[in-house]
């Protein structure tokens, strides 16, 4: 049986700062962050919107491919999520007037959480061939202001519908995973800023993929040669070709060229929006998909990287007229159509977080845009609801 994503759609903030803005500001080289990180802009999430909203935006666009009868599971993968204990998928199922009859649930594993719900919905088509899963990775990155992760910041979030012959990618059986406990990247409950040790980050983001990658080889007898294009987690887009160019060897110039130029279409959405946590592996597969006009059959190589850490590499198959389940005009506009705001005034939208304190809070209604709001925050619960503004 072909399982895999039936449905692809994605949401991010209705605001922006330009990168060569914030490094002129921050007193450092513009290169350095489009070139150096390879980020043109990143997108601002004001305390209106989070894990929650931004899933159910992103999986707001699916609803008319979803069979009511049929959904039995909805899993959000996030790594802001907004509560230690509720999960995050209960608020989207509310938003979007889901069914009741559905296992809902929160993954975490720093970007990680994205793909385990992925695989987790695979796995569940598998054993309820009729049935169909709702996966949303959904995230705010943030860093803190003036930090060395503040350029690798962003917002959004990606849904995907799971079913049996899928109209978009057959996600074949072939993972291979590695998981070990590092100190590479990790939130503390108390703060909705990562710590991380930004180096020895990606020195381990390079050396999981090198292991999965080495391993995927050994068990499918497959080669760089057998794929069409190669996905990446991408933190930051530059991380992504440090990847790729650390495989790129093993192919000759012709190769290396035409997954060069697969990789490039693949990082157009996350050099706009940024690092979107669990969904960056999956906004860069929007991105190839939608821009790159691939041919059915290609064979595409995913690798996902969750900080902590766990690294996954698997392949999956484009779909006959797979173009037709696609949406790149609504995903063009929803860019385009985004307020800049000045280096100032996402400094004062950054601060104006939820605070992690037992008092009430209302979000500024002057930023809510998107479908949904988080209004505020009332007797420690916070309120979700329909964006009155839209
Ligand atoms: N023109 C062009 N390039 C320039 C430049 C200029 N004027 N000045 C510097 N550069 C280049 C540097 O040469 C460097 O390139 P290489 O990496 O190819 O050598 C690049 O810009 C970055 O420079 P630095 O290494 O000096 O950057 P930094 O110390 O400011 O930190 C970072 C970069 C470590 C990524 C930091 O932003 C960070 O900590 N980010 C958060 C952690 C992260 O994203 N880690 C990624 C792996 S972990 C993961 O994948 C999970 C996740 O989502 C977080």
């Amino acid at each position: 049986m072909k399982i895999g994503i039936d449905q692809i759609g994605m949401y991010t903030p209705d605001f922006f700062i330009d990168l060569r803005e914030l490094a002129t500001v921050r007193g450092v080289a513009p290169d350095k962050f489009t070139i150096g990180i390879g980020q043109d802009q990143q997108a601002v999430a004001p305390s209106s919107q989070d894990a929650v909203t931004m899933g159910a935006a992103a999986a707001q666009s699916l609803l008319g491919a979803i069979d009511r009868e049929q959904l039995g599971l909805v899993v959000l993968g996030t790594e802001s999520g907004v509560d230690a204990s509720k999960a995050g998928a209960l608020q989207i199922i509310r938003l979007l007037d889901l069914p009741a009859h559905v296992r809902a649930m929160e993954i975490k594993e720093a970007c990680y959480g994205g793909t385990a719900g992925l695989m987790m919905a695979r796995d569940y088509v598998a054993a309820h061939p009729t049935k169909q899963a709702l996966v949303i990775a959904s995230d705010v990155a943030r860093y803190g202001l003036a930090t060395a992760g503040e350029v690798t910041q962003g917002a959004g979030a990606v849904a995907m519908l799971v079913k049996a012959n899928p109209r978009i990618l057959v996600i074949n059986d072939d993972s291979v995973v590695h998981a070990e406990d590092i100190g590479d990247f990790w939130r503390p409950v108390y703060t909705d800023q990562a710590l991380a040790r930004g180096k020895y980050s990606t020195e381990q983001y390079l050396h999981f993929f090198d292991l999965v990658w080495q391993q995927y080889q050994a068990e499918t007898s497959l080669t760089l040669n057998d794929f069409t294009a190669l996905t990446f987690h991408l933190p930051y887009t530059k991380m992504g070709l440090k990847a790729l160019r650390q495989v790129l060897p093993s192919v000759d110039a012709t190769k290396q060229a035409a997954l060069l130029k697969h990789f490039d279409q693949s990082i157009q959405y996350s050099r706009r929006i940024g690092n979107i946590y669990t969904g960056s592996l999956y906004l860069g597969l929007l991105s190839l998909l939608e821009l790159d006009h691939l041919p059915a059959g290609s064979r595409l190589g995913l690798f996902s990287y969750g900080s902590g850490a766990v690294g996954e590499f698997f392949s999956a198959e484009l779909v006959s007229g797979y173009e037709q389940a696609l949406r790149p005009a609504a995903h063009a506009e929803l860019l385009d159509q985004r307020r800049q705001l000045s280096i100032t005034e996402y400094e004062a939208v950054f601060n104006d977080a939820v605070p992690y304190a037992k008092a009430d809070y209302q979000s500024n209604s002057a930023y809510y845009a998107g479908p949904f709001v988080l209004t505020g925050v009332q007797g420690q619960e916070r309120q979700y609801q329909v964006n009155p503004n839209a």
